[in-house]
């Protein structure tokens, strides 16, 4: 199959020029002015942009979580993330209690078998590491393309680690090429400040931000700085929230320490207000961190221009209001974490980031697709548009609008965390290794289509397409 794209604005993380785009067997062939090469499918593109497809590293499809498990399994969330112009993602696979990795590894693969619809990655969230066993099997799997691993420093009791296992964690990583990863908040105070709260009868959802105050965002952030630096690995903290974090990061930033963090969309959107909906409707926007003061959205805007914080991730952990965030109507503590968005990045940065003048169109795309692919081993296959690279390519209408709504997303949540919210620009076809995904409002190619690609160690490149599955 090869595919002539013709006259868009091809916009990477460096360029911005129009030119014609040459897809065969899968990759970039050629890039040029007036291409007249045969092609089996010539699309127009004149006043388009021509992006590489996003790439979230930050989503959790078909996860058990909170006493329930993730609505969207892989089948949905990728369909969903294609729509809305994703080509890649990485997810996290968790480590059950007393589970060896190799044996999480094929839970999580056969939950994708035959469902994926775009291409994807793992990474490995370490619960439970003893000497002896899973310790010296957590250095074999970034030779397996697993070459991330994931530490809760928070959820006290279910997925939270003590600092031994995240210090020996990142002395596997130091030794093996891995990135580690944090979810940094102070578990141990968060858990206190929680039963506290519900002995003194506070239950409605604003108390899951009341009890998870940004010092424990700050302080665990630092913490893990800190212990990378004794241990020698690089590391990335996920869904930075607040200044108390930023601020870690941006003084380890300007030491040249190897430390890198990442925003998610919805921060930028979503303030403690919201936690405040009645009639439950606050539980929504339970997600963790929690939506924060809003003075911290310009706190975010400033770091992601000035690469203190280096990706945007959706951290897509979607749940139904009715049904399971219910579950915790009487009880804040309860309410399943998280919130979908694997749909909106693109359309919500591209509104209020690059229109509405905060960030360039050459930084929307370096945060929603170069970077992520250079940190987590997928670059340059994946994250940009080069002779070579996997002709992974999203056809953006700038001037087409939309309404954000859960009446017309892909994800099979009851919610959207942007309801109403007016955008201009959004994907009008997307290709994943110059097959054609989603075009207009249709989902044109099937699941099965996706592939497992094996991830590249830390800093090193990806170039030969690798699938495993
Ligand atoms: O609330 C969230 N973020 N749920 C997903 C799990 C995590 O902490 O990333
Ligand atoms: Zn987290
Ligand atoms: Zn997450």
């Amino acid at each position: 199959m090869s595919i002539l794209i013709k006259g868009g604005r091809v916009i990477t993380a460096a360029d911005d020029y129009v030119a014609d785009v040459y897809v065969e067997d899968e990759r970039i062939s050629l890039i040029g002015e007036s291409l007249d090469q045969p092609a089996d499918k010539v699309i127009d593109a004149s006043g388009k942009y021509v992006l590489p497809g996003g790439v979230d590293p930050h989503t959790h499809l078909d996860m058990p979580f909170g006493g329930t498990v993730t609505i969207d399994d892989v089948e949905s969330g990728q369909t969903s993330a294609a729509f809305g112009g994703t080509t890649t993602h990485v997810d996290f696979i968790i480590q059950p209690a007393g589970a060896t990795f190799g044996e999480a590894l094929e839970e999580w693969r056969a939950k994708a078998n035959g469902k994926q619809v775009i291409d994807m990655g793992y990474h490995m969230a370490v619960t439970d590491l003893k000497e002896g066993g899973t310790l010296e099997e957590l250095a074999t799997l970034p030779d397996q393309g697993i070459t991330s691993y994931k530490l809760f420093m928070a959820y006290k009791g279910a997925l939270m680690v003590d600092d031994e296992t995240l210090f020996r964690t990142m002395e596997v990583a130091a030794e093996t090429g891995a990135l580690v990863m944090v979810h940094a908040e102070n578990g141990d105070a968060i858990d206190v400040l929680v039963k506290q709260a519900l002995a003194e009868g506070k239950t409605e959802p604003k108390y899951h931000a009341l009890t998870r105050p940004p010092e424990t965002e700050g302080e665990a952030t630092n913490r893990a700085i800190q212990l990378s630096r004794v241990a020698g690995s690089p590391l990335y903290v996920v869904h930075v929230s607040c200044a108390e974090a930023v601020e870690p990061i941006q003084l380890a930033r300007e030491k040249g320490w190897d430390v890198w963090g990442e925003t998610c969309t919805q921060y930028f959107f979503v303030d403690y207000t919201f936690l405040e909906r009645p009639d439950f409707e606050g539980a929504k926007y339970v997600y963790t961190p929690p939506p924060r003061d809003k003075a911290n959205q310009d706190v975010l805007w400033n770091a992601v221009r000035t690469d203190v914080l280096s990706a945007i991730s959706t951290d897509h952990c979607a749940f139904l209001w009715d049904g399971q965030k219910t579950l915790g109507r009487d009880d804040f503590s309860k309410i399943p974490n998280g919130g979908p968005g694997l749909e909106n990045r693109l359309q919500m940065i591209h509104e209020f980031g690059v229109r509405a003048g905060r960030i360039s169109l050459n930084r929307m795309v370096e945060l929603l697709s170069t970077n992520p692919a250079k940190l987590f081993g997928l670059y340059p296959r994946k994250g940009t548009i080069a002779v070579g690279s996997d002709a992974d390519l999203v056809v953006f209408d700038p001037e087409q609008r939309v309404t954000i709504s859960a009446a017309t997303h892909h994800s099979k949540t009851d919610y959207n965390l942007f309801e109403g919210t007016e955008v201009t620009g959004t994907p009008e076809l997307v290709l994943l290794r110059g097959n054609v995904l989603v075009e207009g409002d249709e989902l044109v190619a099937s699941p099965g289509i996706g592939q497992f690609v094996a991830r590249a160690k830390f800093g090193q490149e990806l170039r030969a397409a690798q699938p495993v599955a």
